[in-house]
């Protein structure tokens, strides 16, 4: 059993005036994080913060339908942050007034983000070789509205450029209420490891402002690594959360007993997917819904392993009573050997599957 953290250890978390019941966020990841994923991992308990997958600044403005579809959320749906991306201050600015008349408690700022539709605009990771443009851009969101406004990092955009540390103070300075930082290189992309140490050091150049730290934590092993070696505020997790939804509920419940408690056991897992697709299918339909599913089905698929037939049938899944045929097959199949209830195989966190993020 893992040892519990020092008593003193804070378990949750100040954003500006906002209370974090849990210092562990859902970070965002575009194409799976929208409100069916945020409602069932809230359901299972332990999340702090879930973000929405990145919106851009202008679309949101002129509330475009594939923007609006991304700012989806529900009352239960809280704490949640609306993450904005974006190059000109005024839009961003009038974003966030936007967002926090619309009801959401954060507004996050992407500055990490590589792919290239987002950076060629200056916008994402390209604001981290723009200094002067980056602060203008959170100065803007930060005094056009009273909610906690947070900014989302990379490390730097090379080895070279390893710029987190002075932005994080810079930030702090103009109000920024937390950063969270995912410890690689714009240049490293998801290749080689998170460098905990590149995450110490933006927890050791700011004063007060929590840093969130991000990348690669699948394990509550992973998570007080984290913890431990950078003294971050809190963790963020993406693909974790996708193979492990019940990562947040263990973590609170490790740092509160010293035991993580189970993961979910087979069956639960097989009534967390039906869930997930009703909520998917309540939203925007039965064909969203299973057209959505089917990008979800590997991450489902890599930790119970239904068989190459199955995997397939999820793949071009269709509606609802397919995937309740395709449920019943699994229950019947039973969990994949070396399953033992509660505690799914080890997987390494996969790379993503947008490769460049
Ligand atoms: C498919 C995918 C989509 C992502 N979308 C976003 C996004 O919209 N905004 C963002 O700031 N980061 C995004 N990320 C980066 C993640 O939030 C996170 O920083 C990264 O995956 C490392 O954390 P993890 O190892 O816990 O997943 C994305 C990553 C992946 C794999």
């Amino acid at each position: 059993m893992l040892p519990t953290l020092a008593p003193s250890t804070p378990r949750t978390l100040q954003l500006g005036s906002l209370r974090l019941a849990s210092r562990y966020f859902l970070a965002p990841l575009a194409g799976y994080t929208n409100w069916p994923f945020r409602t069932v991992v809230r359901e299972i308990g332990g999340l702090g913060l879930a973000t929405t997958d990145l919106v851009n600044a202008r679309a949101l403005m002129q509330q475009s339908r594939r923007t609006m579809e991304l700012v989806h959320t529900t009352p239960n749906d809280r704490p949640l942050a609306i993450q904005l991306y974006g190059a000109e201050p005024k839009e961003m600015g009038d974003a966030a007034r936007w967002v926090e008349a619309y009801g959401v408690q954060v507004i996050d700022i992407n500055m990490g983000c590589p792919v290239h539709k987002v950076v060629k605009g200056g916008g994402g990771s390209a604001m981290m070789c723009n200094v002067g443009g980056a602060l203008d851009v959170v100065r803007s969101v930060v005094e056009a509205v009273k909610i906690p406004v947070t900014v989302k990092m990379r490390l730097g955009w090379d080895d070279q450029n390893l710029s987190a540390p002075n932005f994080a103070r810079a930030f702090e300075q103009l109000g920024v209420a937390a950063v969270i930082i995912h410890g690689r290189t714009r240049e490293q992309g998801f290749g080689g490891c998170v460098s905990l140490d590149g995450i110490r050091q933006v927890v050791e150049a700011v004063d007060r402002m929590p840093v969130i730290g991000n990348g690669d934590v699948r394990t509550i092993g992973d998570a007080q690594r984290m913890l431990e070696v950078t003294g971050c505020a809190g963790i963020s997790i993406g693909r974790g959360a996708l193979i492990n939804p019940w990562i947040f509920r263990q973590l609170v419940r490790w740092e509160t007993t010293g035991d993580p408690g189970p993961s979910g056991g087979y069956e639960e897992r097989l009534d967390l997917m039906l869930r997930h697709f009703r909520l998917l299918m309540n939203q925007r339909g039965e064909r969203y819904a299973s057209l959505t599913f089917r990008k979800m089905a590997g991450w489902y698929s890599k930790v119970m392993k239904p068989g190459r037939d199955l995997h397939e049938r999820l793949q071009r899944l269709e509606s609802e009573s397919q995937l309740a045929d395709i449920l019943d097959e699994m229950r019947g199949k039973g969990p994949p050997i070396h399953w033992r209830e509660g505690q799914p195989p080890e997987i390494a966190v996969p790379k993503g599957p947008i490769s460049h993020w």
